[in-house]
């Protein structure tokens, strides 16, 4: 017999206290953050779904590695355990341990990038743009149409647009095309997966044009579950075949252990090309650490070894992606608009749909993530023009394609109980709406500017 209720397939062997704060001193913990929930302390927050990155529980298991973390400075046995998991995994043979992914986007973007060289993605993650642009190339995102709109109901609304890819490619020509980035799931794009038959039809084009093409794995388990469940020809797969079967469409990849490694901290590089991987070698020394340690501790590496294991289990996996779902269903019910379907990471509240009111140039996602903190504690991400807008030459706002509120499931942390509060704080939310302005930047750094951005309140 089969239940029905999905419980959490683990017991709870360590609990860390969540703090209670009350609606009035979560008003001034607001305004000392700058209304911007990335300057809030954890201790001021009840419920943090800000991110599901460096946020998992590790397993006993994974505590019991940490012990077992060999600290040696070249040639530690946890390297070489971090090091086999990642090359059975993905099929590269050279791989570069980094403290976290973006460190591995730099290393590899500012070798292939800088001016005059283009990438093309199904949507760049905000620090893989910044890397791009940072060294001065182009990044052109290219997601399927269907994903611009957040009701509609697709089984892969992560797809890579083939016909734009191919208009591009020709239109900078192949030569200028440092590399085409398959971020799986989309994360950006409201952490929607990508089909085996897409990621087979991109890494088709990019052999045809002489391309390369690099895997954004982060969350490569949760999308195989998709794959598994969604795509015809996989139901006899594991979800690690499913995986290695998309690895090896790539000619490398990047990730951020931090999510589907199940760490705290950690990364990766794996390419195929032995000169390029030489060369990220020996930036990686400079920049991160030695080559068998990167910018990791030998426990880290420990770590990512056994949580690149256990994140393809079966009930883990199943868990994961239904408990998300679960959060998505009872938003839905209460008659929130949220991307759809829901996503393996995250719930993605369409927050220009919630609050219709408030003009784009005054942040209705940056309201809205304000507003679940004031209510309930809740610590949401905006991912909208905070994040990605942009200024014409006048200083008029460009908005981002979507205002999307992430909720971001941290892994094998909050019970279906914690779930069911923050879906009570929205239908608090539905009722005390009353706000009709939003706010106005009042400082802002150059680059990736969500993190540190202050607010101030928009004036009628
Ligand atoms: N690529 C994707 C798709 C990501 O989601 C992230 C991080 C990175 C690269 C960079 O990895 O943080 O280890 O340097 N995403 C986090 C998030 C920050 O909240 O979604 P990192």
């Amino acid at each position: 017999m089969q239940f029905k209720t999905i419980i959490e397939p683990f017991r709870i062997k360590t609990v860390e206290r969540i703090r209670l704060t009350t609606p009035e001193e979560r008003v001034k913990y607001l305004q000392n953050a700058h209304y911007n929930p990335f300057l809030l302390h954890s201790n001021e927050v009840i419920i943090d779904l800000l991110t599901d990155s460096g946020t998992s529980a590790m397993s006993s298991e994974q505590w019991a590695g940490i012990m077992r973390g060999d600290e040696s400075y070249a040639g530690a046995s946890s390297w070489l355990r971090m090091e086999k998991a990642v090359q059975d995994l993905t099929g590269c043979p050279y791989v570069l341990p980094t403290h976290q992914g973006r460190a591995a986007e730099h290393l590899l973007y500012t070798r292939i990038g800088g001016p005059g060289r283009v990438f093309i993605s199904n949507t760049h993650f905000d620090t893989t743009r910044a890397n791009i642009e940072f060294s001065g190339a182009t990044a052109i995102d290219c997601p399927i149409p269907e994903n611009a709109d957040p009701s509609l109901e697709h089984p892969f609304k992560g797809n890579l647009d083939l016909q734009k890819l191919e208009e591009q490619i020709q239109h900078y020509g192949p030569e200028a095309i440092a590399a085409v980035i398959l971020t799986v799931t989309n994360n950006s794009g409201g952490g929607q997966p990508v089909s085996m038959g897409n990621a087979r039809a991109v890494s088709a084009i990019c052999k045809k044009y002489g391309t390369r093409l690099i895997l954004d794995a982060c969350r490569v388990a949760e999308n195989a579950w998709y794959i598994k469940h969604r795509e015809s020809g996989f139901e006899d797969k594991t979800y690690r075949q499913i995986a290695q079967e998309m690895f090896a469409l790539a000619d490398g990849c990047i990730m951020s252990a931090k999510k589907d490694a199940l760490v705290n901290m950690g990364g990766f590089l794996a390419l195929r090309d032995l000169d390029l991987a030489v060369q990220c070698r020996t930036v990686l020394i400079v920049t991160e650490g030695f080559s068998t340690y990167g910018g990791l501790s030998g426990r880290d590496m420990e770590a990512i070894a056994i949580g690149l294991d256990e994140v393809f289990e079966s009930d883990y996996l199943n868990y994961r992606i239904k408990s998300t779902a679960y959060l998505a269903y009872k938003l839905h019910a209460l008659g929130i608009p949220i991307m759809r379907p829901a996503g393996g990471h995250a719930v993605y509240v369409d927050a220009r749909a919630f609050s219709p009111e408030i003009p784009l140039d005054q942040y209705p996602g940056q309201v809205l993530a304000c507003e679940l903190y004031l209510i309930g504690g809740i610590r949401c991400c905006e991912i909208g023009s905070v994040m990605f807008g942009k200024y014409d030459e006048a200083g008029k706002l460009i908005p981002a394609n979507m205002d999307l509120v992430r909720l971001a499931i941290p892994r094998r942390v909050y019970t279906q109980s914690h779930l069911d509060y923050v879906a009570e704080a929205f239908s608090e939310l539905v009722k005390h709406r009353d706000k009709k302005t939003g706010y106005k930047i009042v400082y802002e750094p150059p680059f990736l500017r969500h993190f540190t951005a202050r607010f101030g309140f928009f004036s009628v």
